[in-house]
């Protein structure tokens, strides 16, 4: 049977309100996306494009794994902000600009976040740009939220439990792994949150953030941030 024509009088349906406070809470707001080397990255390009047009200033940082699954250039077009690949090349400034990129975060997503790179967190190492800028952030009032992406098996080892325990005790912030198919071809635990619901636990984030804190000299409410401001070292 065909469908029937929609009535031009019914009223509409009104986009999901849930939706739209997520991009309120989101708006002119800095958030750092960290990409690590998992099949779930190319999730996150739709993440960042939703983070764009929710009015974030969103800036990537990816690890050399994460480049094998995505190319820096999907996320240079769709968050508008050159993409950190390396701590070693300097996009935007010539000062450490690992520290003024955490400095200047309202919040920090990683997403896919790999078993090495919970590792990695779980044991205080800086040695790729993701974990670098992450170093330099202060919890405490700078919500760093983690998707965790991994096959099921690698999910329940020991060492990844330890480390998200030990990374839950460190004041940071998860979302996920889903329950459902993987890449490997298995359905269990270890599936990457769909961007959507990473939005909302973003948005939650920054909410309570705004809520309890005090807001900070130089955050992205009291700054005029000029997106095509380009810095005196790239004139
Ligand atoms: C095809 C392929 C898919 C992979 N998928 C995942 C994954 O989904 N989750 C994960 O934790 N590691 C995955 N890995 C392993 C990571 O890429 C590897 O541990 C890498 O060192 C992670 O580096 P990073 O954390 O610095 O990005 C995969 C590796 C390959 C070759």
């Amino acid at each position: 049977m065909p469908d029937r024509p929609a009535n031009p009088d019914a009223p509409r349906p009104s986009a999901a309100p849930s939706a739209d406070a997520d991009a309120d809470a989101l708006r002119a707001k800095r958030i750092i996306v960290g990409v690590t080397g998992g099949i779930a990255a190319y999730k996150t390009a739709a993440l960042v494009s939703r983070l764009a047009q929710a009015g974030a200033e969103v800036t990537v940082a990816m690890t050399p794994a994460a480049t094998k699954f995505v190319g820096p250039i999907t996320f240079q077009a769709l968050s508008g902000r050159p993409v950190y690949t390396s701590a070693w090349e300097h996009v935007e400034s010539h000062d450490p600009q690992h520290i003024s990129l955490a400095r200047a975060a309202d919040l920090a997503i990683v997403a896919p976040c790999s078993m090495d790179c919970l590792a990695r967190l779980a044991t205080g190492r800086a040695d790729d740009v993701v974990c670098l800028i992450l170093s330099a952030i202060d919890r405490k009032t700078t919500p760093v939220l983690l998707a965790p992406a991994m096959n099921e098996t690698m999910w329940s080892q020991p060492a990844t439990q330890r480390n998200v325990r030990t990374l839950t005790q460190d004041g940071y912030a998860f979302v996920g792994p889903a329950h459902g198919w993987q890449a490997c071809r298995a359905v269990g635990p270890g599936r990457m949150s769909e961007p959507e619901e990473i939005l909302a636990s973003a948005a939650a984030l920054v909410g309570e953030r705004s809520a309890c804190s005090p807001v900070r000299s130089g955050d992205a409410a009291e700054r005029s941030v000029d997106r095509n401001a380009v810095s005196p070292d790239r004139q």
